[in-house]
């Protein structure tokens, strides 16, 4: 493997690099990095906790360090706090440059951004919403002359999930100038090859770790199957296991929904376990906030949406807990990825309940790898089941007594009328969605019943027939 002044990076950039303890490319890096030096266009598909970060950030700091000027650079990403982890990478490794960055993100004081953004910084890190807010309502600043347009968990940006970028970028993409090289870099980039060939123009060098497996060999990838209403029970079980025997550590959980996420983090309170949350409908700054005590170890337990699933570099986190099993292998890659990073061990546990043993079959089948059973102590769980249920329903009826439901439907309302929807349209949409979704599941629901009884079934003929024939066997041998 080669070293950083042999991929063509100044000294001044891998003394920058050594002082963060960077020493040695990583192969994302090995095979990126030169292949942009030299003014290609790039997708990298690494494994999380790889370092694709340095493998864009180095490149464009080499470049801009020959031939500085305005708005240099753009880099995209779906999330305002990997917005702000990207923009501290180039702003260190920068350093010596006078790097001039600005992060434009939502839920932050747009004249300020504004303001910034017209006093031509080197970098601009923004999440695509709210940069292309700016493009459609100011003509202060200009993009016409980048060099580099970025986009970093590419994937997430071009695929029509929750929320959809697709409209914001074509809003970027149209002020951007056609001759600029294109960088693409995330750890599941396979599956939207061709939506990121047409934003990469010109033959862009792709670079995929070889590895069969998608996940990285130091994360112990653990389930635990439970029913439902155990998984609570389970969770207290294992967080005070950990407390007991670790001195050092740091769990991330990981919840389905902004309500579950506000319910688990009032449950482990109760607990007394240090746990602070992190989700879409919080406030931007005290998004921020938590995030930076949960970085600085004030709190070891950090319970998120899959706002928290992407990116997010927090060596400290020793555990990933999937408190719901996600529905994509895609997601199961990035939240477990937020342990194990940069050739540490970690551990994920992912609570599995019996409908839920399908996804578990498709994440294996995506990384290659089969989740090993966690051992539990059953008996410890049940000892606390009824206390940890009481918990919940406490807690379920304090946070219904806030205004948490009624907040989120205003929000959504608002949402909507910005995207230019109706809202009681799209409410009547939704349900009729969901009563077919709930059909649909109930469905799925019988046809497993069925199955499983007719393997029960068949299991019980054989089993009949072994016995039969061993009595058979049992009186032709009697003389
Ligand atoms: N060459 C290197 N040697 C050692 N550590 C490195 C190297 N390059 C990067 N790192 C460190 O590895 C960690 C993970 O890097 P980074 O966040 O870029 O991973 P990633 O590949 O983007 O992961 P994800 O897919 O989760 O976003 C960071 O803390 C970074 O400082
Ligand atoms: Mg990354």
């Amino acid at each position: 493997m080669s070293d950083f002044v042999s991929l063509g990076l100044s000294d001044w950039l891998v003394k920058q690099c050594q002082q963060l303890g960077i020493n040695k490319p990583t192969p994302v890096q090995d095979n990126c990095v030169p292949a942009i030096l030299e003014g290609r266009d790039c997708m990298g598909c690494a494994k999380t906790g790889s370092g694709k970060t340095a493998a864009f950030v180095l490149p464009v700091l080499q470049k801009l360090s020959e031939d500085p000027y305005g708005i240099f650079c753009l880099v995209l990403t779906p999330t305002r706090e990997l917005a702000y982890q990207i923009a501290e990478q180039f702003r260190v490794l920068g350093k010596p440059l006078g790097l001039r960055d600005c992060i434009i993100v939502g839920g932050m004081d747009m004249v300020t951004q504004a303001l910034e953004l017209s006093n031509q910084p080197h970098v601009v890190v923004a999440t695509p919403g709210r940069l292309a807010d700016h493009i459609r309502s100011s003509n202060t600043f200009s993009m016409s002359k980048i060099k580099f347009l970025i986009l970093d968990e590419a994937d997430r940006l071009l695929e029509q999930g929750c929320t959809d970028f697709t409209k914001d970028l074509e809003v970027i993409l149209g002020i951007l100038p056609a001759k600029r090289q294109t960088l693409l870099f995330s750890a599941t980039l396979t599956d939207t090859l061709q939506e990121l060939k047409s934003i990469a123009m010109n033959k862009p060098f792709f670079w995929e770790s070889k590895s069969e497996t998608r996940t990285v060999e130091e994360l112990d990838q653990r389930y635990i199957l439970t029913p439902e209403k155990v998984k609570d029970a389970y969770l207290i079980h294992l967080i005070q296991k950990f407390t007991d025997e670790h001195d050092d550590w740091s769990i991330i959980i990981f919840t389905n929904t902004c309500k579950s996420c506000q319910i688990l983090t009032m449950m482990l309170r109760e607990f007394n376990f240090p746990t602070i949350s992190l989700h879409s409908m919080m406030k931007q700054k005290q998004r921020f906030a938590n995030l930076a005590k949960f970085k600085a170890s004030v709190y070891k337990i950090l319970i998120a949406t899959d706002v928290a699933a992407r990116g997010l570099d927090i060596p400290t986190v020793q555990v990933v807990i999937n408190h719901n099993t996600p529905g994509l292998p895609k997601i199961y890659i990035h939240r477990v990825g937020r342990t194990a990073r940069a050739g540490r061990n970690g551990v994920s546990i992912t609570l599995v309940t019996q409908y839920d043993i399908h996804l578990v079959h498709s994440i294996e089948e995506q990384i290659q790898t089969k989740l090993k059973e966690y051992p539990v102590e059953e008996k410890e769980v049940l000892s606390i089941l009824t206390q940890v249920n009481v918990t919940r329903r406490e807690c379920e009826i304090k946070l219904e007594s806030t205004d948490f439901d009624e907040k989120k439907e205003i929000n959504k309302r608002k949402q909507l009328i910005l995207e230019g929807k109706d809202p009681d349209l799209e409410a009547r949409r939704k349900a009729e969605l969901e009563k077919i979704k709930s059909q649909k599941k109930k469905f799925k629901q019988k046809i497993q019943e069925h199955i499983q009884r007719q393997k029960r079934g068949q299991l019980k003929k054989k089993l009949m027939k072994k016995k039969q024939m061993k009595n058979k066997k049992a009186a032709q041998e009697k003389p």
